[in-house]
């Protein structure tokens, strides 16, 4: 998951493999809160594991429910009808699927509850929920705004509920508050209980997941039109064993995007792959999956299997599109982006839900677009997108509202014709569903270039520091590249042999094949940690002389440029510059006096416990430059386009702050 304040995203020209999504948001609660509310324990496969989820998850427990996590499965051992606390306070973050069909659960369970969220969960309506299960006979304050969470809930009288007159609730704001009826009422259906919907019912399909759920809990409900719900008399949840979790359909809709936009990367065999999609497909009982018919409207090539979708550009560009998003209202975001390349305006009406979700999406998906540089009109309910064509697009800081669909959908803004970056600010959003959504989308596209920054200079200079800071700050890889000659080094001697050139050609096989792995941190050799091993000065001087032998260069060169992955990468060495990466977009050369970096490495040394002197590291040291900056491949020395950084006076962060700011140059984002 990417923690740091922006992510960029270098120009991506094209996408191919396979990707498996994790469980649906939707599907994840609904059966969290049912397992809870039945008898008996239920086991979880793929359940969700995101902000979402852990709220509803950490609700439960504090309810006196019992959950196990092992693996892949979670298990709920149900509370029956019985909470296991009289009071209790939830914070359920900006949990809709959590907030809603819990108020309804708790009014009627029986207790003093106290839910609240994160302040924009207290601007999001909750109002008719609360008047229909009011006029039903629980009792419900606001403790902030009327009409608005939080709300303490009051113990029930069962004895006092309206049992014989139909509960009525809007259906026209949120679809939520009927499903949180749907599944809360059970618990009180010693009669017939009938739910009447006032207003047109929007997002239909989610209403459909509810009661498909519910059937799968031993409680069938009776429909008539999208008008009216009967819950029978004597129903009671039961557990169905297990319970699996399908791929989360919204989140589908960004792969599928992705493989209408990007042409396809071609396999080293010259085959052209589609984008597949596994977890999810033509079965699906998400109302999402349409997201698909709504792709294929705009060109998209896609073909489905029960549990999976594959997508390939079709139409190119994308046809416009005109479509009444009700039914789709999260999946429709994407089509919002894929309009970006359509042949015309696209319009996407009847969207009014937009603005009651983690954030005004209307005037999100607005604002952001414009951005770029897209023309945009909104109204109440729909929003209309002109598309971008090559030359027009502009480079963006996205601001993402603490919405993971905004960050998702704009990462698909990095296709552009102009080979533009685009910046997501406050990637980490996307951890309300998808925590690994960029990793995920990192594996299956390729960048017309992937950056990197090198950080080259002499021994002691801090570059290690520096590049791990800075990496981290961006969110990049990071590769110690003189880590790679340590551990030859090392390896070499284990073997019994010697940095003579008598030995290259023997070093040089082994460098090939190294069994090395960088893990937490660490370095390893195979099973050994050789961490701390190959931090000795003997091992230093080693690599330094293993690596003044030209085979050995060679056989480590293609082990460090596999190191370029996407987002980026910082690599620190000698020759980073000037031969592993030579038109990286910006190179540091980092000195320090010989003076200041005896003193670090005797400090450290010290700090450690290993006795030394001054005069004996700086000795060591020079004589370690003079030999990489002799020897007659890859010597050390500033690459032509290097910028230079002499940090003897300088701090750790001072020295990043530099970096980043000469980065910043060489990015086009401006703030907007
Ligand atoms: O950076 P570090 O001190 O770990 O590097 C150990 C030795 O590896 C250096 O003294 C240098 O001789 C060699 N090296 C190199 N090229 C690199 C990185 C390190 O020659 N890119």
């Amino acid at each position: 998951m990417f923690s740091t304040p922006f992510l960029d995203l270098p120009p991506l020209v094209a996408a191919a493999g396979t990707v498996q999504l994790p469980g649906s948001k939707s599907i994840s609660n609904r059966v969290l809160l049912l397992a809870a509310l039945a008898s008996g324990t239920t086991t979880v496969h793929d359940l969700l594991d995101s902000d979402d989820t852990r709220v509803m998850l950490d609700a439960l427990v504090q309810l006196g429910c019992g959950v196990r996590r092992d693996g892949g499965t979670t298990r709920i051992e149900g509370l029956g009808g019985q909470l296991g606390v009289a009071s209790a306070a939830l914070f359920l973050g900006n949990a809709g699927t959590a907030m809603r069909p819990l108020t309804a659960a708790l009014a009627l369970l029986g207790g003093e509850f106290e839910l609240s969220g994160v302040p924009r969960m207290h601007e999001r309506p909750i109002g008719d929920l609360v008047d229909a299960l009011t006029q039903f006979g629980c009792r419900i304050d606001y403790l902030g705004n009327p009409g608005f969470p939080p709300l303490l809930i009051h113990p029930v009288d069962h004895g006092a509920l309206a049992l014989d007159t139909p509960i009525r609730v809007r259906g026209d704001v949120s679809s939520q508050f009927l499903t949180a009826l749907l599944l809360a009422l059970p618990i009180a259906a010693t009669r017939d209980i009938v739910i009447e919907v006032m207003g047109e019912l929007i997002s239909k399909p989610y209403i459909e997941i509810t009661l498909n759920l519910l059937a799968r809990f031993g409680i069938v409900v009776r429909r008539d039109g999208w008008e009216r719900f009967t819950i029978p008399a004597g129903s009671r949840y039961r557990s169905p064993g297990d319970i699996h979790v399908e791929a989360d359909a919204s989140s589908a809709s960004y792969f599928i995007a992705l493989g209408a936009i990007a042409t396809s990367a071609a396999t080293p065999s010259g085959v052209v792959t589609p984008l597949r999609i596994e977890g999810v497909g033509a079965d699906s009982i998400q109302g999402d999956i349409r997201f698909v018919e709504a792709a294929r409207q705009m060109g998209a090539d896609i073909t489905s299997g029960a549990n999976w979708l594959e997508a390939r550009r079709g139409a190119w560009p994308l046809k416009a599109i005109d479509l009444d998003a009700n039914h789709i209202p999260d999946a429709a975001m994407t089509l919002a982006i894929m309009a970006l390349y359509a042949d015309g305006p696209s319009t996407l009406r009847n969207i009014a839900s937009w603005r009651v979700k983690e954030t005004d999406r209307i005037d999100a998906m607005a604002n952001e677009l414009q951005k770029l540089g897209a023309t945009v009109e909104t109204g109440p309910d729909f929003i209309r997108i002109h598309p971008l064509p090559p030359s027009a697009w502009r480079a963006a800081s996205i601001h993402t509202y603490d919405d993971h669909r905004v960050a998702m959908c704009f990462s698909l803004a990095a296709f552009n014709p102009d080979r533009i970056a685009v910046r997501i600010l406050d990637p980490r959003c996307v951890a309300k569903t998808f925590p690994d959504y960029f990793e995920t989308l990192f594996s299956v596209v390729r960048a017309a270039e992937v950056p990197v920054i090198c950080i080259d200079g002499p021994t002691a200079s801090g570059k290690g520091t520096l590049a791990v800071e800075v990496a981290y700050r961006l969110g990049y890889h990071y590769l110690d590249s003189g880590s790679l000659y340590r551990v030859t080094g090392l390896a070499m001697r284990r073997n019994g042999l010697t940095p003579e050139p008598s030995c290259e050609a023997q070093i040089a096989d082994m460098a090939r094949s190294l069994p090395l792995s960088f893990i937490e941190g660490k370095v390893m050799l195979a099973e050994e940690d050789v961490t701390d091993a190959i931090r000795s000065e003997a091992a230093g001087m080693d690599a330094s002389r293993v690596s003044a032998l030209p085979a050995v260069r060679e056989a480590l060169s293609a082990l460090q440029k596999s190191f370029q992955r996407l987002p980026g990468l910082v690599a620190d060495g000698r020759d980073m510059g000037t031969v592993i990466f030579p038109d990286a977009p910006l190179k540091i050369y980092l000195t320090a006096s010989a003076a200041h970096r005896a003193e670090r490495r005797y400090k450290q040394l010290i700090s450690k416990g290993i006795s030394t002197t001054l005069d004996g590291l700086r000795a060591d040291l020079e004589a370690r430059d003079a030999r990489d900056s002799s020897r007659s491949v890859a010597p050390l020395k500033p690459a032509q386009d290097a910028r230079r950084l002499d940090n003897s006076s300088l701090s750790i962060e001072q020295s990043v702050d530099q970096v980043l700011a000469w980065w910043q140059q060489t990015q086009p984002f401006k703030e907007a």
